[in-house]
């Protein structure tokens, strides 16, 4: 293919993909709702906005809503939420989906915040909820649990990382902020370094949710939160090489893999296309790249226990 024919294409992509801005809330199915909620309002500190008999939708304390809780047979993620250009009109994202091959829905009042939504089944079979606007919460008042800023990213391991980057990529604009050889991928729709990831695995199944601490303090409150509350920190503090951040791991009452992070990599200006300078950077600057196994996942900090990489997938051979 030619250089022209690669800008053509490029060009193409950016005229009719959607463009997704930010991630909003997850969705998890699980088999025994009142103890995951007990678990991600009193330790993590999110809000109950909303809990009926089924289901219950949590928000930060700033009032975002984060996360939404369903009884379900199997603990599994089931859907992800993204916020699109608030000038995008949702009935583009149908017609685009329609061009693609991909049935796509509107579904109104999908949560207390979100009033109008454009659905569809990503390639995993993830349910993928778009919206341009929502409403928040009233934000809490107190501080309580260790009370996350945001959801910042989920990762997936899936069939093929190279298929999933692509489809995400050339249908809802993510743009590649590293890999790590040619198994593991991090896309960003924003400045933060990556919203979701894609790991080559055998199996589809979610690899990790990560939310968002403010800063090296707040990741001291959140060690000692769990401590308080005896659940073991699985891998952390450390800081990773992709994406830089400081992160902490532990499972959740479901088994779920839960990361915190902190000093995430921001990419603040697309057209410059470098990482914000820091003083941990291998790179100046710090640009996108294919990277190691070793020098990806460790800047500093002790490998993963046993009990993190359990049900993981092992890395592939070279
Ligand atoms: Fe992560």
């Amino acid at each position: 293919m030619t250089s022209r024919h690669r800008d053509d294409r490029r060009e193409q992509r950016t005229a009719v993909m959607v463009p997704v801005q930010r991630i909003g809330h997850a969705t998890y199915a699980t088999p025994d709702l009142a103890r995951q909620v007990a678990y991600y309002t009193e330790i993590i500190g999110f809000t109950a906005a909303e809990r009926g008999r089924d289901r219950a939708v949590l928000t930060t304390r700033l009032g975002h809503e984060v996360l939404v809780l369903e009884a379900g047979a199997a603990a599994q993620c089931t859907r992800v939420s993204f916020q699109i250009a608030p000038d995008f009109d949702l009935n583009r994202a149908i017609a685009h989906f329609s061009k693609q091959g991909v049935r796509s829905e509107r579904r109104t009042g999908i949560t207390p915040g979100i009033a109008d939504a454009v659905v569809f089944a990503d390639p995993k079979g993830t349910e993928i909820e778009l919206f341009s606007a929502f409403d928040e919460a009233a934000p809490r008042g107190t501080i309580h649990g260790i009370a996350p800023m945001k959801l910042g990213h989920q990762a997936f391991i899936v069939p093929d990382a190279k298929s999933m980057t692509d489809f995400y990529c050339d249908n809802l604009g993510f743009r590649v902020s590293d890999w790590m050889e040619d198994f593991f991928s991090f896309l960003r729709c924003g400045t933060d370094h990556h919203t979701v990831n894609f790991r080559t695995g055998a199996k589809t199944f979610m690899h990790h949710i990560a939310f968002e601490l403010q800063d090296w303090a707040h990741m001291h409150t959140a060690c000692e939160t769990l401590g308080i509350h005896k659940v073991p920190i699985l891998w952390g503090p450390l800081r990773h090489g992709i994406g830089h951040n400081i992160a902490i791991y532990h499972r959740d009452p479901d088994d779920h893999i839960v990361e915190f992070y902190t000093e995430m990599d921001q990419m603040k200006n697309e057209a410059l296309g470098y990482f914000d300078p820091r003083p941990w950077h291998e790179d100046r600057p710090q640009r996108p790249k294919v990277w190691d196994r070793h020098s990806g996942a460790i800047v500093w900090g002790t490998p993963p226990a046993p009990d993190y990489l359990r049900s993981r997938p092992a890395m592939p051979a070279r």
